[in-house]
């Protein structure tokens, strides 16, 4: 057994193929329906807020999908990312089993996000698209999309959840620095903001809100501007396969193969990238990773929400996706996890949770600062505190094969750094966190404003 400690790809090693879990889905997707006449989605309804050719690739069964060279020009400023064995946490929890990460934090913008966001603005720049438009949470995805509208010459316009505009003013610098230009959501910019402030002028803003505003002002642009989402969606999370990908080569470079397979969900981008390709090897070469998605328990759409047609946002201009959620209404605790507090979940990942295909569980907050904590001090990173979520379970997962006295490969996907974040760290460690849970009550209130949509469970 080697003692190395990362594990690298040369740039040639950088995937030419997105992996598309379309292609070997076995569950049949639910259609995508229109939110005024809940019919399905034709082409050109999409065609107002995406350009085609990432329309056809959300509709793709094609198994593989070319990635354009220039997308894989952008890439190589960071990929392929590291593989690290987190060998002194495995040494600080005392523990037999193998602990492994994907580094997804050393992309510029600190996170998986601009796998997607390349490419989006990649494909957007080849349709004549001039500028962009989207909402961020934490703004680990609006810094990702300044940066790719950047190197693609389009301007981008982002609303930012106010909370995080008020909590994490690095955030804004960074996207304004590549060029975006931020606004704290809700706005006066559109009309359905100024529905919102007119009824709650201190409204602190909800990821929903802010898609509900980015999606308003692209679908009234003339066509001059498209919108792009940083989750959820088939082809945002095919970009992202290029983690799972290159964590194929790398594990087999250790000469192990992982028995669990660890990612935070927020809207399961960063892992579904991870977790997809190693779900195409459970399905068609006979492997049994455990493949384990992370939620907070504040925002617990899969382990607490119901899997039911719903509306992609709050002002129900988006689509109606069949997905698990806690409501479009919903507005999350401020917790510290800001990119994970979507009300829904990626539909693919709500199929293959509702098919036993991928476990999913929750975490609270406390625990996660605890579990990012320990992993700063033994490896040195410091965690966003999505990720924070990831490393609870793998540090659990550790300590359950150490009581078992099992040798267990534990990959997880470090999703982004924590550097920005350092306000979270700094209530955490002067004891104003708090955990939140998000009562039986309140989804089931929720529930009574899903959709009634008449299609076969
Ligand atoms: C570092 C990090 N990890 C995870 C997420 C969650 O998003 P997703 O589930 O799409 O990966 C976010 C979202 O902003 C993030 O910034």
């Amino acid at each position: 057994m080697t003692e190395q400690t990362r594990f690298q790809l040369s740039e040639s090693d950088l995937p030419k193929f997105w992996y598309n879990v379309m292609a070997d889905s076995p569950v049949t997707p639910a259609p995508v329906l229109r939110p005024d006449t809940l019919e399905p989605v034709t082409p050109d309804f999409l065609s107002v807020l995406f350009p085609m050719e990432l329309i056809l690739q959300e509709v793709s069964t094609e198994r593989y999908i070319q990635i354009p060279d220039e997308v894989r020009e952008i890439y190589k400023l960071y990929r392929p990312t590291p593989l690290v064995r987190a060998r002194r946490l495995e040494q600080a929890l005392g523990t037999p089993a193998h602990i492994y990460f994907k580094n997804e934090s050393v992309s510029p913008a600190g996170s998986h996000k601009p796998n997607t966001a390349i490419a989006q603005a990649y494909y957007n720049k080849a349709a004549g698209t001039k500028a962009l438009t989207t909402e961020t949470g934490a703004g680990q995805w609006g810094s990702a999309l300044s940066l790719a509208c950047n190197f693609f010459g389009l301007d981008v316009e982002i609303y930012m959840v106010r909370v995080s505009y008020d909590q994490k003013p690095y955030r804004r610098i960074m996207m304004e620095t590549y060029g975006g230009k931020v606004y704290a959501s809700p706005t006066d910019r559109t009309q359905y903001g100024r529905s919102v402030l007119a009824q709650d002028p201190d409204c602190p803003g909800s990821l929903g809100i802010a898609i509900s505003e980015a999606v308003e002002v692209a679908a009234t642009s003339g066509g001059a501007k498209k919108y792009s989402l940083g989750s959820v969606l088939n082809h945002v999370l095919m970009h992202q396969t290029v983690i799972g990908e290159e964590a194929l080569k790398q594990m087999d470079m250790a000469g192990e193969y992982p028995d669990v397979v660890i990612g935070c969900v927020g809207g399961g981008s960063n892992y579904a990238g991870l977790a997809y390709p190693f779900l195409r090897q459970n399905l068609k070469e006979g492997q049994r990773a455990r493949l384990i998605a992370v939620e907070p328990t504040a925002t617990p759409s899969i382990t607490k929400g119901a899997y039911a047609f719903d509306y992609g946002d709050t002002a129900k201009m988006a689509p109606i996706v069949k997905m698990y959620t806690l409501g479009h209404s919903f507005v999350p605790p401020a917790i510290h996890a800001g990119g994970l507090r979507y009300h829904g979940m990626a539909p693919s990942l709500s199929a293959f949770c509702n098919a036993g295909l991928i476990e999913a569980v929750s975490v609270p907050q406390l625990s996660t600062f605890e579990a990012a904590i320990q992993f700063a001090r033994a490896e040195g990173i410091i965690p966003a505190p999505e990720t924070a979520h990831a490393i609870r379970v793998a540090i659990d997962e550790a300590l359950d094969a150490k009581q078992k006295g099992e040798k267990r490969v534990i990959l997880f996907n470090f999703s982004g750094h924590g550097l920005l974040d350092l306000s979270a760290y700094q209530a955490y460690l002067s004891g104003k966190l708090e955990d939140y849970a998000y009562s039986d009550e309140v989804v089931r209130a929720a529930m009574r404003e899903l959709p009634q949509v008449d299609m076969p469970a």
